[in-house]
């Protein structure tokens, strides 16, 4: 029966979809909350210089780390002080593999399952706790894939909305960002960007320029937990896969939200049960209610339009998974329908 192997994978797609508990993310749940991250290291090179320059400006950000990419973790020193000075100050520290594959769409299930745990067991073994938050390396991931990851431990898979493309000469990750916040504010947008602690630009010159312009444009930059409004490490999770506390955000660098329930974050439980991450755009309105909204441009600038035809997902990402579910079942009934 030529519809058979159709239906099998469009119910396992749809199993999947259902049974994932990972959560999608390619920016922050509250307008005017800008994630900075950075992938791929520890780099002996340059992540200190990095984490001095946030400290200077009292910046949490996050760092979605490797096991052995530019440095051993599990044997050399200088790497493991590095991690143990990034988790001490209030960085986040995130998944990224153990060994940086170009790629995980091709790996076993063994290989994926090999990646995550190594780093999870590295990482357990120098600060403590084993990260809940995924980069993909690429951005690139299968359903899949999703399963192995959640079963490694993973709560939320961080993409991202603002590329500095830092690693690419042909790029300038200074203007990269300037292009990419042209006509956007932090009453209407909110931002994870993509940075790598392994380049010289980055460790060197763009992050002394764009912080004090992020913070001039009145973004508040927070580290990955407040920005999806998740705790960032294992432990903090219940067998359900249940936050056991919300991170809080503390907006005091910018008046956008001054709120008795800023903690909660948008985060709120639909009929499923399941948590999903909410509406910017109504979080907008339900959370600032202040005199700076001056009245002017608080409506639905959401139309996503970054000008260069390759726009990120912009409403709840965490709708799309659902969206998709609802799509592969339908398509499942029909397909039964068709073959009776
Ligand atoms: C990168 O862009 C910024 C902002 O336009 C500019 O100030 C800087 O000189 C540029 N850097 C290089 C190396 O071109
Ligand atoms: C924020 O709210 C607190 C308590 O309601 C209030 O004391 C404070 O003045 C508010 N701040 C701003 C900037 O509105
Ligand atoms: C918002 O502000 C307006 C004017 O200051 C006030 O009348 C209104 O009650 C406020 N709404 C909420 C939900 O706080
Ligand atoms: C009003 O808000 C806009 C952003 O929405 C900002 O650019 C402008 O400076 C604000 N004006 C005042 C007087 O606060
Ligand atoms: C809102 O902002 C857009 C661009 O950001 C501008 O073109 C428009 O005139 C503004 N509307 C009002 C009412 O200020």
């Amino acid at each position: 029966m030529k519809y058979l192997n159709s239906i099998i994978f469009l119910s396992s797609l749809a199993i999947s979809a259902i049974r994932g508990e990972v959560k999608y993310f390619s920016k922050c749940v509250k307008n005017g909350d800008f994630a900075i991250t950075f992938d791929d290291g520890p780099s002996l090179d340059y992540s200190n210089a990095i984490l001095d320059i946030l400290d200077e400006y009292k910046v949490k950000a996050t760092f979605f780390v490797n096991g052995k990419n530019c440095v051993d973790i599990t044997t050399n020193d200088l790497a493991k002080a590095i991690l143990k000075r990034e988790y001490e100050s209030g960085h986040v520290i995130g998944s990224h593999t153990f060994t940086h594959p170009f790629g995980i769409t091709t790996l076993s299930k063994d290989e994926l399952t090999y990646e995550l745990n190594a780093l999870n067991d590295a990482l357990y073994d120098i600060i403590g706790v084993k990260p809940a938050f995924f980069r993909p390396p690429l951005g690139e991931y299968s359903e899949e894939n999703l399963k192995v990851i959640e079963q490694c431990g993973i709560k939320a898979n961080i993409l991202w909305n603002l590329d500095s493309e830092d690693w690419d000469h042909n790029y300038n990750a200074t203007q990269q960002y300037i292009d990419n916040l042209e006509g956007k504010d932090p009453y209407a947008h909110s931002f994870i960007a993509l940075n790598h602690d392994i380049q010289k630009v980055t460790a060197e010159t763009n992050l002394k320029i764009v912080i004090p312009y992020l913070k001039k444009l009145g973004y508040n930059l927070v580290p990955m937990d407040v920005c999806i409004g998740l705790p960032a490490y294992q432990s903090d999770y219940d067998e359900n896969s249940n936050p056991k506390k919300i991170p809080s955000s503390n907006n005091n660098n910018n008046n956008n939200n001054n709120n008795s329930n800023g903690g909660n974050n948008g985060i709120s439980k639909d009929g499923s049960g399941e948590t999903v991450s909410g509406d910017p755009q109504n979080l907008n309105n339900n959370d600032n209610n202040n005199s700076n909204n001056n009245g002017t441009n608080n409506s639905n600038t959401n139309n996503n339009n970054n000008g260069n035809g390759n726009a990120l997902p912009e409403t709840s990402d965490a709708n799309i998974v659902r969206n998709s579910v609802v799509l592969s079942v339908t398509i499942m009934l029909l397909m039964s329908i068709l073959l009776l």
